[in-house]
């Protein structure tokens, strides 16, 4: 891998959330690597806050341990952490409420100073309570920036809530809307592979491509996360975010730069084209599944309902024939899926084109296959190109379907960097390309709303799957209807 690292100006990162999951498992790990990078430097701090009393030193000792235990050993040595958890202190702040704010604004001092990046890594609720104590507390300064994640609201009216919430104190540019999936390197290979080769975009349209297939696959279950995953579900949880910009990367039209809004505009703009999808279609174009008990990832595993144990009407599963109305995809459907406890952990991207107008081989020669543009996102990050060739060697003309395969892995060796680092040093750098703007998540909402309502309003239970397979088998239903199938090289 040819990295190269630029270190960002110094800056403050005050973590709302710092004793949760996501700092610990994510966002600290992601900054170590980056510290021991060199791309973080001079006096740049992290600041975890939460509601919890803790002493300072005790989150040093649990920086570190997050560290051994997220880090991978040959990523990290006792000279690194030691620095880097010097570059850790915790305050306690009850963000709903007055406590704990004058002593964080003493130790943070000065808001001018530097770059000083809130990240609220908590409920949704507590985003306004948490920007008006920072404003009030004369904490928002000239450089201040704040980074919000998922779920930005339940639906088009909550996520109102929390995005004015947010915008009373924070204007729209100081606004860092993470999806995680936008930072992973093989999404924004995506672009590199759609507007730096000259190959694939005059047939990236209906006329030369037959339909797309996304699928998001992970062989987990709710795990930890019930209490959260089950007042969200599938459709919430990963298609109103990562799969739609998955999505929007694959069929928007060419931005006129990498500017954060020209690619964002473009976005948008396939967004408010996708068909909507209601009481009158929802039957035929969208399957909800709930894991059942099964075998997934080595081990029996239990159903979703048990684990969950109320009677859940949530979606662990979902698969959707989404369509976008406009001169480029007329015609042409975008199958999207994901689920929990599936047969395995991949998420990937199947470019269909349509077949050949006539074939001149001989019904001796094997059949004729479409081509195929398969992205893996991961793991095994790489592109394969499904082509049709002639079978070496003797025996007259016999076709053969065989990918092009780019392993990532194998091309450029090393480490593939996690989202979070690259994401974080973006917010510091304050380049918002791969972070979503509001009209992109009002968009998103507006097109998933209407599929949650006639879910809600026909009141089915989900169909159930046995774990560890590839969902209901309405879902193969879906897509065969249509005489196509799920791609199947995932393992
Ligand atoms: C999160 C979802 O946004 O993405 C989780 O809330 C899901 O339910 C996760 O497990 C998947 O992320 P990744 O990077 O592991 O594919």
């Amino acid at each position: 891998m040819t990295a190269q690292t630029i270190p960002v100006d110094p800056f403050e990162l005050v973590v709302f959330g710092g004793t949760g999951d996501l700092a610990y498992r994510k966002l600290l790990p992601a900054l170590f690597l980056r510290d021991r990078a060199g791309q973080i430097v001079g006096p740049s701090r992290i600041v975890a806050v939460s509601r919890r009393q803790m002493s300072d030193a005790d989150y040093k000792q649990a920086t570190r341990e997050a560290i051994e235990r997220f880090v991978a050993p040959d990523e990290r040595d006792e000279a690194d952490i030691a620095r880097f958890v010097d570059r850790v202190s915790y305050v306690s702040v009850d963000g709903a409420g007055d406590d704990g704010w004058a002593a964080l604004k003493v130790h943070l001092g000065n808001a001018d100073a530097f770059i000083r990046v809130f990240y609220l890594a908590v409920n949704p609720e507590l985003f306004g309570p948490i920007c008006q104590g920072a404003a009030r507390h004369g904490l928002v300064g000239r450089h201040a920036r704040v980074v919000i994640e998922k779920p930005i609201g339940k639906d088009f009216k909550t996520a109102q809530v929390c995005n004015e919430a947010v915008g009373a104190v924070f204007a729209e540019q100081q606004i860092y809307r993470i999806d995680h999936y936008l930072g992973k390197e093989t999404v924004q290979n995506l672009m590199a592979l759609r507007f730096a080769n000259a190959l694939f975009e005059p047939l990236w349209n209906s006329a030369h491509i037959d339909h797309v297939q996304i699928t998001v696959a992970e062989s987990i279950g709710a795990e930890g996360r019930a209490a959260y995953y089950d007042t969200a579900g599938a459709l919430r949880d990963m298609v109103q975010n990562h799969i739609l910009q998955l999505l929007c990367l694959v069929a928007m039209e060419p931005p006129t730069s990498m500017d954060a809004d020209a690619v964002r505009d473009e976005k948008l703009k396939v967004l408010q084209a996708l068909t909507p999808i209601g009481p009158d279609n929802v039957d035929r174009v969208t399957v909800r599944g709930q894991y059942n008990a099964g075998a997934s990832a080595g081990g029996a595993v239990s159903a979703y309902a048990e684990e969950v144990g109320n009677g859940t009407l949530t979606e662990t599963f979902v698969s959707i024939k989404a369509e976008i109305a406009n001169w480029r995809w007329a015609g042409v459907p975008f199958y999207l899926r994901t689920g929990k406890r599936l047969a395995s952990r991949v998420s990937e991207i199947v470019v269909s084109f349509r077949p050949i107008p006539h074939s001149i081989f001989g019904g001796d020669a094997g059949r004729v296959v479409t081509n195929r543009l398969v992205i893996r996102l991961q793991p095994d990050e790489g592109v394969k190109l499904w082509l049709m060739i002639k079978d070496p060697g003797p025996g007259g003309m016999r076709l053969k379907h065989v990918p092009l395969d780019m392993s990532f892995a194998q091309a450029f060796g090393g480490r593939n960097p996690d989202a979070y680092e690259r994401l974080l040093m973006d917010v510091v750098r304050g380049n918002p390309t791969l972070f979503m703007r509001r009209d992109e998540v009002d968009a998103a909402w507006r097109w998933v709303d209407p599929i949650l309502n006639a879910w809600r309003a026909k009141g089915d239970a989900p169909k159930s799957y046995t774990s560890g397979t590839w969902g209901p088998s309405a879902s193969v239903a879906l897509i065969e209807r249509d005489g196509r199938t799920w791609y199947e090289d995932l393992d």
